[in-house]
Formats: C-alpha cells, sequence, structure tokens
C-alpha cells in the first residue's frame, strides 16, 4: 500500500498509510479498537476502494482485477461466519465449491485440512457442537483448503482464552509456514503479534502507521528482548493494552529465565 487514504463520508478512517508485505511473511497489524486494521483489510482484499493511494496484491490493483486473485486470498474473520446448518467439513468445503470445484475434490481438502487444524473426530460435527476454539479452527481449515497463496485473518485468535489462543495461533503459524503461505494478521493483543509476526505495523487512527518493527525467532526466545518490545508497541499504542492488563500468563513467561 502507498499513501493510502480511505473516507467513509466526512470520516477519515486510513491517512496515508504505506505498508509492504513480502512472499512469505506473517505481518501483524496491531492497534487498538477503531484504529483502521479491519478497513486496511478490507482494502487489501480489494473489497472497497481506497479514495487515494494505490493497493497492489502481486502487482495487481485488488479492488479492480478482483477476478485475477480469485482463490488466491483467503480469509477468516473474527467472528467465525460459519453456516449453522452445515456440519464442519460442509463448512470447511465452501471455499472450493464457491470456485467451482469438483464436490469429491473439495471434501478431499476439506477433510485433510481440518485433520491439520487438529479436528480429526469433529469433520461431522455442527456448528453448535463445537467449541469456539474449534470453530475458529474451522474457519482457518476453510481458508486453508482453497490453498491461497495470501491468507487475512480478522481477530481469528484474539476472541478466544489465553491458552486457547496461544495454541491456535501456534498451530496456524507452523502450518503456513510449513506449506509456504503469506499471511496478514489483524490483532489488538499485542502478545499475538509478537508470538507468531515476522513484522508488526502499530497503527494509530485514523489508520497509519505509528511503529514498524520486525521480530526475529532469536527475540522471540529472548523474554527480555520481547518486553523491549512489547514495551514500545504498548507505548506506541497508548496507554496500557489488554494483554499487558489482564494476561497474567504474558508477565509471568516475561519473568522465566
Ligand atoms: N463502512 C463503514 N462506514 C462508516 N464508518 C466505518 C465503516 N467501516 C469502518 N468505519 C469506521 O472506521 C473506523 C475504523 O474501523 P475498523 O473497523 O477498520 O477498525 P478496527 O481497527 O478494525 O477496530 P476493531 O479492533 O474494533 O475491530 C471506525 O471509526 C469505524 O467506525
Ligand atoms: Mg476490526
Amino acid at each position: 500500500m502507498r499513501d493510502v487514504s480511505k473516507h467513509f463520508g466526512d470520516f477519515l478512517a486510513v491517512d496515508q498509510l504505506s505498508m509492504t508485505v513480502r512472499r512469505g511473511e506473517i505481518v501483524a497489524l496491531l492497534g487498538r479498537t477503531g484504529a483502521g486494521k479491519s478497513t486496511v483489510m478490507s482494502l487489501s482484499m480489494g473489497t472497497i476502494a481506497p479514495d487515494q493511494g494505490t493497493v497492489q496484491v502481486g502487482g495487481v490493483d485488488p479492488s479492480r482485477e478482483f477476478d485475477a486473485l480469485r482463490g488466491k486470498m483467503a480469509v477468516a474473520f473474527q467472528t467465525d461466519r460459519l453456516l449453522p446448518w452445515r456440519t464442519a467439513v460442509e463448512n470447511a468445503e465452501l471455499g472450493l465449491l464457491i470456485l467451482n470445484r469438483s464436490k469429491a475434490e473439495a471434501r478431499e481438502a476439506a477433510l485433510h485440512w481440518l485433520a491439520r487444524v487438529k479436528l480429526e473426530g469433529a469433520e461431522h460435527k455442527y456448528v453448535h457442537e463445537l467449541s469456539g476454539g474449534m470453530r475458529q479452527r474451522v474457519s482457518l481449515a476453510r481458508a486453508l483448503a482453497v490453498d491461497p497463496e495470501l491468507i487475512f485473518l480478522d481477530e481469528v485468535f484474539s476472541q478466544l482464552d489465553h491458552v486457547t489462543s496461544q495454541v491456535l495461533r501456534r498451530d496456524f503459524s507452523r502450518i503456513v509456514r510449513e506449506v509456504g503461505k503469506t499471511c496478514v494478521f489483524v490483532t489488538h493483543r499485542i502478545e499475538d503479534a509478537l508470538d507468531i509476526a515476522d513484522r508488526i505495523y502499530v497503527l494509530d487512527a485514523p489508520a497509519r502507521v505509528c511503529l514498524a518493527l520486525s521480530v526475529s525467532e532469536q527475540t522471540r526466545r529472548d523474554p527480555r528482548a520481547l518486553a523491549d518490545l512489547h514495551d514500545q508497541i504498548a507505548q506506541a499504542i497508548g496507554g496500557d493494552t489488554e494483554s499487558a492488563d489482564h494476561d497474567p500468563n504474558y508477565s509471568e513467561n516475561q519473568d522465566l529465565s
């Protein structure tokens, strides 16, 4: 994105935002509620167009050339957006059926990805029979099943309790790295970002980058360096954040070793 601005009526939601995501990276967009994270994601997916500036995904303007990116991008949302009258596997195969793949191919891919996100045995359960964490796993399987190059996640981890969230995001990041996908994920929790992102963009409102940083694997293993990054980010976001406030495990982890 280069110098992207977006208004909703008179309201400025995105203010000359520039950011880059490289192939194979996991990038976190972090910011307070209302910072414009979801709007930036919608701009990246081309579901809305910028007023000014340019958005390019693989050299293509996603809002103008939606078809060129068909099947190359997938998304999972804050709420799981599963269809309650379909089972886990029927939800997971939905993206492929929309892309006109055969039923057999869709079913095979859906079962494969449900197993990869550790939902073996739950394939034929209906949505109401699944826990919140399991539902998010189904929506991740649905996103992965279309074999996209680029995956967008909007607050997929941050609505879950901290332990469930950590297990899910680590499972997910392992898969993403193994199969070499690119992932942009939105979160308001610093912990989510520090745990799996290669790079983090902190946004303030109206959406613009107020801090950009990288997280190396070495940093991830160094509690002191992580605590430093956490402080920098918390300061950029302004004030205490949920993870600093309410997650005792997080600060305990920082103190360990
Ligand atoms: N379609 C729209 N029409 C009008 N205003 C909008 C629209 N979409 C978003 N906004 C406004 O733009 C701002 C950014 O919204 P956005 O949903 O991108 O924030 P966010 O960072 O994703 O917040 P959250 O963490 O709560 O999900 C908000 O003030 C919101 O009210
Ligand atoms: Mg949002």
